[in-house]
C-alpha cells in the first residue's frame, strides 16, 4: 500500500508515519516544510525497523503545487491512503484576530486539503482519506477562547469529510475524520501552555495509522471524537 501523510516532521504526523512504516511492504510518502524533521523521520524508521520505505518531500502546503506532489508519487503506483494531518494553530482572541490570521489558518487547515485531494484524485485507488480534525471543530464540544479561527477551520474540514464521502463513494474512495482531543505536541503547548495531555503523540500516531488501514472497512463520512480529556 502507498500512504501519504502531511505534517510528518513532528508531532502526530511524525508518529503516524513511523507507525505506518512498520510494515515493510507499505510505502509512506511524508510531507512538511522542515527538512530536518523529515530526515529525522527517515532515520527513525531506518533504526527502528531497518527499512527505507519512507519517501520525503519538503513542501509548504500554504502555497502547494499539487502537480509536483503527483509527479513525485506517480512512479510508485496508486495511492491507497491519505492522512491530512498538517495543521496550523494561531492563537488570538476573535477581536485581535486579523484577516491574515483567518487566511493563513484556513489556507493550511482547509484549502490545502481541498487542493491536495483534487490533485491526487487521479492516482487514488480504493483510497481511504483520513482528515485530522479537532475536538475544537466538533459540533457541541467545549470551546476555548483564542481558538475561533482554528476551530472554525476544523469544523469546515469535518463538513468536507461528509461531503466527499458521498461524492466519491462511487469511485471506491472513503473519507473519514478523526477529531483528537489533547495530544502532547508543540501545537498543544501553544494552545494550552502548561497543560499535560493524557495522550502522547506516539500513542495517537499508532491509533491514526491503525484507523487509516482499517477504519474505512467500518466507516464512511464519519467525524469521530478521539478524546479522553477536556481540553
Ligand atoms: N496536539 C493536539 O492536541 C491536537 C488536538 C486536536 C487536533 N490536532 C491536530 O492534529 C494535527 C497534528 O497536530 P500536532 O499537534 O502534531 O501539530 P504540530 O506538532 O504543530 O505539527 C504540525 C505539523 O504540520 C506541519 N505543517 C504546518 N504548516 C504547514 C505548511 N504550511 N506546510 C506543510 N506542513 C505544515 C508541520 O510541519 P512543518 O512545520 O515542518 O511544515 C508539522 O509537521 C493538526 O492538524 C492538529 O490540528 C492536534
Amino acid at each position: 500500500m502507498n500512504y501519504l501523510v502531511t505534517g510528518a516532521s513532528r508531532g502526530i504526523g511524525f508518529a503516524t508515519a513511523v507507525a505506518l512504516a512498520s510494515r515493510p511492504e507499505d510505502r509512506i510518502f511524508a510531507l512538511s516544510r522542515n527538512t530536518a524533521g523529515l530526515t529525522a523521520l527517515v532515520n527513525t524508521v531506518q533504526s527502528q525497523y531497518g527499512t527505507a520505505n519512507v519517501e520525503v518531500l519538503s513542501v509548504d502546503l500554504a502555497e502547494v503545487d499539487v502537480a509536483e506532489i503527483v509527479d513525485w508519487m506517480s512512479p510508485f503506483g496508486r495511492l491507497h491512503g491519505v492522512v491530512n494531518n498538517a495543521g496550523l494553530l494561531l492563537k488570538a482572541s476573535f477581536l485581535e484576530s486579523t484577516e491574515e490570521t483567518w487566511q493563513q489558518t484556513f489556507n493550511v487547515n482547509f484549502f490545502a486539503v481541498v487542493r491536495l485531494l483534487q490533485g491526487l484524485h487521479p492516482i487514488m485507488e480504493n483510497t481511504h482519506i483520513l482528515n485530522i480534525g479537532s475536538m475544537g471543530g466538533f459540533q457541541g464540544s467545549s470551546k476555548f477562547p483564542g481558538l475561533a479561527a482554528y476551530s472554525a477551520s476544523k469544523a469546515a474540514l469535518a463538513n468536507l469529510t461528509e461531503c466527499l464521502a458521498e461524492e466519491w463513494k462511487a469511485d471506491n474512495i472513503r473519507c473519514n475524520c478523526l477529531a483528537p482531543g489533547a495530544v502532547q505536541t508543540e501545537m498543544l503547548a501553544t494552545a494550552f501552555p502548561g497543560f499535560e495531555a493524557p495522550v502522547s503523540s506516539e500513542k495517537m500516531g499508532e491509533m491514526v495509522a491503525w484507523f487509516l488501514r482499517e477504519g474505512h472497512h467500518f466507516f464512511n463520512g464519519k467525524v469521530l471524537p478521539v478524546s479522553i480529556s477536556t481540553p
